[in-house]
């Protein structure tokens, strides 16, 4: 039943309810970064020495979530198996006296509560977080694209489930962009409410330069209260005949508030080449271990490609 009364008591029911789930989707070929992707998935791709998704897990346990559903489809086993426990490993790293190493691992099968659903068929953004309605069921839950890495100094996630917990309004990273760029991207306008965040006042998937409200692109993270999961239930596909979850939230804005939470750096979509390679370097500079060797080496090309 989908009436005002049912959205009036969904938004109460879920207003009490603290964040505690995530949904990350992970269904993409990852055709952009083929051949590696034919058998590897794009969220597998190492940075350093950690695949990509689980930076996505780590930044959503640092803010608090406990329980997390992946959303995969065929060919993403490996994703299960990293998050897996792995006795023999473990056992023949204790014998060899490599305990660090065998807690590392202990520890990263206990990282959150995992879940995998499957996506039967590639039908969308929004169709795939629509695949965790049952798991999610009547509370608020943030979405992580399983392949943005998002750099904890960016604080986007808990600054998104601070302004929940403030407005108990849905929520939406968003960041400004180039205009030329924002056609590979959901648009949004937007009010200037306080400090990083803005009340959303539409929002238009992948519109061309000419035709984009804003240079504000949403993001890899989403915030939604359960009322989301009805109205992608009610999307038709849109831009590339996919159910796209921004039709949703078009939707959505007639029912709820949703409010921008803007940042402006520390993003990184690995699904680019470019911004991998990004990701990598910024991520090894950082690195205790590697940090101070690694900057020799950029120091010694950047002086032999006349960089600096
Ligand atoms: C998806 C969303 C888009 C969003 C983007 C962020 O697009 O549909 O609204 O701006 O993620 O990365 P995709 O990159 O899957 O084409």
């Amino acid at each position: 039943m989908t009436n005002s009364t049912t959205t009036t008591n969904s938004a109460a029911n879920s207003a009490a309810k603290p964040v505690r789930k995530a949904v990350i989707p992970a269904a993409g070929l990852g055709t952009r970064f083929l051949p590696f992707t034919k058998a590897v998935p794009k969220e597998m791709l190492p940075v350093v020495d950690r695949p990509v998704i689980q930076y996505v897990i780590e930044e959503a346990v640092d803010a608090g979530i406990e329980d997390i559903i992946i959303i995969t489809s065929r060919y993403k086993k490996s994703i299960e198996d990293h998050f897996d426990r792995l006795l023999e490993l473990e056992d023949q790293l204790e014998a060899k006296g490599k305990s660090d190493e065998a807690k590392g691992l202990r520890q990263l099968a206990d990282l959150a509560q995992l879940h995998f659903v499957r996506q039967g068929e590639a039908l969308g953004l929004g169709h795939a977080i629509g695949t965790a309605r049952n798991h999610v069921g009547d509370e608020p839950f943030v979405v992580l694209l399983g392949d943005d890495i998002m750099h904890r100094k960016a604080g986007v996630l808990k600054g998104m489930i601070d302004a929940y917990n403030q407005h108990q309004s849905s929520v939406v990273a968003l960041m400004e962009v180039p205009q030329n760029d924002i056609s590979a991207y959901g648009c949004a306008a937007a009010n200037p409410m306080a400090d990083r965040l803005v009340e959303v006042t539409s929002l238009v998937e992948k519109p061309a330069p000419e035709d984009a409200p804003s240079n504000l692109a949403v993001m890899g993270r989403y915030l939604f209260t359960p009322t989301i999961f009805e109205e992608i239930a009610k999307t038709n596909p849109g831009v590339g005949g996919e159910i796209q979850i921004t039709d949703a939230m078009v939707s959505l804005l007639d029912r709820e508030k949703l409010l921008g939470f803007t940042f402006s750096e520390g993003r990184f979509d690995t699904g680019k080449k470019i911004d991998y390679l990004r990701a990598v370097v910024e991520m090894a500079l950082e690195r205790d271990d590697l940090g101070h060797e690694f900057r020799q080496i950029l120091s010694d090309i950047a002086k032999r490609e006349n960089l600096c």
